[in-house]
């Protein structure tokens, strides 16, 4: 069924702007971390969908090494968004 998108939110797919930040982050998150995963017993990779908690299918660890605590790898987007000042001011102003 096509829904006039203009007026009607089309639930057949996920838009993440709607989501609460913390699921768009767990969204982001399903690719844009890397660290070391580790799926949820009788999970698999495939089984999140966005608008899920990524700890209902796996938990990411990152590693932090002792003098080293400010490096981030590549692929670690939300991680450094997390940590930055006008993030920190944000959830500040939200809470
Ligand atoms: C299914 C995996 C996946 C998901 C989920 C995902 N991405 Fe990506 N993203 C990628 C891959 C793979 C690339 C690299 C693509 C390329 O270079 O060709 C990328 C690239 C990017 C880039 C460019 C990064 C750069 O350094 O140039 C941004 C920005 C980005 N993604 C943001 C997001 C945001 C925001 C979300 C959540 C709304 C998201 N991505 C969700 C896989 C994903």
């Amino acid at each position: 069924m096509l829904i006039d998108t203009s007026k009607y939110i089309d639930y057949s797919i996920v838009n993440p702007s709607k989501l609460p930040i913390d699921l768009q982050f767990d969204l982001c998150q399903r690719c844009h971390i890397q660290g070391n995963v580790v799926l949820n017993e009788g999970k698999s990779f495939f089984d999140f969908k966005p608008g899920m908690k990524l700890s209902e299918v796996m938990n990411v660890f990152m590693p932090v090494y002792k003098d080293n605590e400010e490096q981030h790898i590549m692929a670690s987007h939300a991680e450094r968004l997390k940590l930055s000042k006008c993030f920190w001011q944000f959830r500040q102003e939200k809470n």
